[in-house]
């Protein structure tokens, strides 16, 4: 449970007790969270559509992120150093120059389980990124269960229970294109299933300046 977790400010993680009886275990991953003038440019876009489309489940703005690397379940024993290697895969790479633009779906366009805004970065430079990320949760013992697959940067917009065709819907956001940022930061996040996922950012580190 994450109330068992507190952090501090210099973004190290602690449990606040130690060694328990029986480990228990928190769901997680590493991503970028865009900048409150992106999301706003993004809901403007996106809005009209979820509104015209409500069989999908659609996400909210305040959810809306970039995955470097998803962890699952991750033993809270393992989140003090899980902390100590994100915080220095992070002083490894340098601010990143992203956009968000376009859009996409997994797995396939007229089957859709998942439609998601692009992505627009130095692309090498941001895979670079999620990798070192995925590898310090694997040495902090926390290995991502995709680690090793192609790393496709997208912002989930909705999801479908069922196959979907959501081709309309990628040509409606084919010419959106959000003001160009530098992300500075990047978060470890807990994400609670329910209804709909819920998210708590844990900690952050700062991309080397
Ligand atoms: P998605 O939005 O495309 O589902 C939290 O679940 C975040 O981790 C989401 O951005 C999710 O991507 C991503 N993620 C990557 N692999 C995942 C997996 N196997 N299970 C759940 N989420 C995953």
């Amino acid at each position: 449970m994450i109330g068992q977790l507190s952090w501090l400010s210099s973004g190290q993680i602690v449990p606040r007790e130690r060694a328990p009886a029986t480990n228990s275990s928190v769901r997680l991953f590493v991503a970028i969270v865009p900048p409150e003038t992106v999301l706003d440019e993004l809901e403007a876009a996106v809005g009209p559509l979820r509104t015209a489309t409500p069989k999908l489940r659609w996400t909210t703005s305040e959810s809306w992120h970039l995955t470097l690397a998803f962890l699952g379940e991750v033993e809270e024993p393992v989140i003090p150093e899980l902390g100590t290697r994100l915080e220095r895969a992070a002083h490894r790479h340098p601010p990143q120059p992203l956009a968000i633009a376009g859009a996409g779906a997994f797995p396939h366009p007229a089957r859709a389980q998942i439609l998601w805004a692009g992505v627009r970065a130095e692309s090498s430079a941001l895979a670079a990124l999620a990798a070192s990320v995925a590898a310090g949760a694997r040495r902090a013992g926390a290995p991502p269960p995709d680690e090793g697959r192609r790393y496709r940067p997208h912002i989930t917009l909705a999801r479908s229970r069922d196959q979907a065709n959501v081709t309309q819907l990628i040509g409606a956001l084919g010419s959106f294109s959000s003001a160009q940022w530098s992300a500075t930061r990047i978060a470890l996040i807990n994400s609670r299933l329910g209804g709909s996922p819920r998210y708590t950012e844990l900690a952050s580190w700062p991309l080397a300046h």
